[in-house]
C-alpha cells in the first residue's frame, strides 16, 4: 500500500548508534545521573548551576556525534515520497535536523535553545548557558533556562500532535521503550480511527509493542533504511 501521511515518533534508541546514551539502558542512570537530580523543575529551583552545567556538556557534545543511516532514511523518505511525513521526536539532539528531516516536532524540547523564565522568549543558544547569561530579548540575568521538558512537565505542541495522529494512514514508532507518556499512548491514539497502520522498529520489544500491527525487533540503523526503501518501492 502507498501511504500518503505518514507520522513517525522517535526516541533515543534511533540516536543510541550515532553514540548519544539512551535513558533507561544504563540502569536508570542518564549519563551518570540519577534523572530526578537534573530533570525536574526542582532540581532546577534547588542547584541551577549544577543542571546548566548538565545540559551545556550534553549540549557541548553535539557536533561530537553525527546523524546514523536511520536519521538519513527518514530525511529520504520525507525527501521522496508523494504524501506528507512528519517526525515527532522524544529527543533532545538535533540529528534529525542535521540528517536532512524538515517536518519534525520536538515535543520534549531541544538542547539547543533556552528559554526565559521572565518573558518566556525562546532562543537558539550553542553555547554554554550560566546564571548571568542575560536574555537577550528582555536582558534579565538568572533567568534561562534549558528548553527541555522535564519530568513533570508538559510536552509541547500536543494540540499538532494530536491533530496529526488522527489523519495520518502509517503511524511508526522507533528506538522508544513505551515508558513516557503521553508518547507511549500514542499507538493507541492512532488505534482508534481504525485506518492507521501501526508499525514499531526497536531493539526488543517495547511495554506497548502488543499494541502495534507489526513489530520488527533490531537495531534502527538497519532496520529503518530497509523499512523506508520497501515504503517507497510499494
Ligand atoms: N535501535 C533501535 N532501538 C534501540 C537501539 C537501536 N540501536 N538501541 C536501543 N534501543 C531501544 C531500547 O531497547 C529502548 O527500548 O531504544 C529504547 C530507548 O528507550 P529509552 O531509553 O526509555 O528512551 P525513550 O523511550 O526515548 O525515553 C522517553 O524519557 O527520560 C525521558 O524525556 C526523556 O525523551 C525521553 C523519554
Amino acid at each position: 500500500m502507498a501511504y500518503k501521511n505518514i507520522v513517525i515518533l522517535t526516541g533515543a534508541g534511533i540516536s543510541a548508534e550515532s553514540g548519544v546514551a539512551t535513558f533507561r539502558d544504563a540502569g536508570g542512570l542518564w549519563e551518570g545521573h540519577r534523572v530526578e537530580d537534573v530533570a525536574t523543575p526542582q532540581a532546577f529551583r534547588r542547584d541551577p548551576d549544577m543542571v546548566q552545567q548538565f545540559y551545556n556538556a550534553r549540549r557541548a557534545q553535539l557536533p561530537s556525534v553525527d546523524p546514523n543511516p536511520a536519521h538519513y532514511a527518514l530525511a529520504k523518505l520525507e525527501g521522496e515520497l508523494v504524501g506528507d511525513v512528519l517526525i515527532i521526536t522524544q529527543n533532545v539532539d538535533d540529528l534529525h535536523e542535521r540528517a536532512g528531516s524538515k517536518n519534525i516536532i520536538h515535543m520534549h524540547g531541544e538542547l539547543n535553545k533556552v528559554r526565559c523564565l521572565g518573558c518566556g522568549a525562546v532562543h537558539d543558544w550553542l553555547a554554554d548557558c550560566h546564571r548571568e547569561s542575560p536574555c537577550p530579548t528582555c536582558e534579565a540575568e538568572g533567568q534561562l533556562r534549558p528548553d527541555i521538558v522535564w519530568f513533570g512537565e508538559m510536552p509541547m505542541f500536543m494540540d499538532r500532535i494530536t491533530r496529526a495522529l488522527s489523519t495520518c494512514d502509517l503511524f511508526l514508532s522507533i528506538g522508544t521503550s513505551g515508558n513516557v507518556y503521553p508518547a507511549a499512548a500514542f499507538v493507541a491514539e492512532v488505534g482508534r480511527t481504525g485506518y492507521a497502520e501501526s508499525v514499531e522498529i526497536n531493539l526488543e520489544p517495547s511495554l506497548g509493542a502488543s499494541l502495534f500491527d507489526t513489530c520488527l525487533h533490531g537495531k534502527a540503523g538497519t532496520l529503518v533504511p530497509k523499512f523506508v526503501q520497501e515504503i517507497l518501492e510499494a
